[in-house]
């Protein structure tokens, strides 16, 4: 669809296209009055949904579903800024520590129905794709603020959403210090950054076989 045939549809003012993810996902925000709404497209839209519709009745902050279709959903815009974009130096061990704390509150909840797309054993609600650039921290009192881009969620180990955002800060967001902010982050949630889970579910995801 495109921007002006979007922008009718949905009442807008303005539609810009968001540039960047790797999933191929058509992402544009639009300008509804005084606030900003996400359409997201693609073939995960539809698994993303049902998952964020899940999560919004659990009170759990991210981004509200306002409408979905075939392929694709609408939601409210997260407040914050996403942990990837460039911060203050003075401001990334709070940044670091504010992703573990979202971290354990996600996964302590419970009665997800949906499993996770990664093999293994656990009890946790995990996210699925616990990266950066899908977390959101607040950049005035620099606390978590939620999380989005939801296709995997599902319940599993929590490994799996501790190796991913090892791998996010190991080698794709330099500015946290690579290495030893990835262990960091493992230790702040109360991990093991030994643990041999960690480089199991990076290869998994890097081998493409879980898109959503
Ligand atoms: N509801 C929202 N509120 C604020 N920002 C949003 C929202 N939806 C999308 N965005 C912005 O658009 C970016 C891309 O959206 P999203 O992460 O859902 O898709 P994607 O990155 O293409 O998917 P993937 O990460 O799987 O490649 C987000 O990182 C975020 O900056
Ligand atoms: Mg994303």
């Amino acid at each position: 669809m495109d921007l002006n045939t979007l922008q009718d549809r949905f009442g807008a003012t303005s539609a810009e296209p968001v540039v960047g993810g790797c999933s191929g996902a058509t992402v544009v925000r639009l300008a509804r009055g005084p606030n900003h709404l996400y359409y997201k497209a693609g073939p995960g839209a539809g698994l993303e949904a049902d998952r964020l519709a899940w999560l919004n009745g659990t009170g759990f902050p991210c981004p509200q579903l306002v409408d979905r279709g075939n392929n694709w959903l609408l939601t409210t815009e997260l407040a914050g800024r996403d942990a990837s974009e460039d911060w203050p130096a003075a401001d990334r061990p709070a940044v670091l520590a504010a992703m573990a704390d979202g971290l354990r509150a996600l996964d302590q909840l419970s009665g997800c129905p949906f499993p996770s797309p990664f093999h293994g054993a656990g009890d946790a609600v995990t996210h699925g794709d616990y990266c950066a650039p899908n977390v959101f921290i607040d950049p005035g009192t620099l606390r978590f603020c939620g999380i989005l881009d939801l296709g995997r969620l599902g319940t599993g180990d929590r490994y799996l959403d501790l190796a991913l955002m090892y791998k996010s800060l190991r080698g794709m967001n330099p500015q946290y210090g690579g290495l030893p902010a990835a262990r960091r982050f493992v230790e702040l949630y109360g991990g093991d950054p030994d643990d041999s889970r960690i480089e199991h579910y990076i290869t998994l995801d890097d081998s493409g076989d879980y898109m959503p």
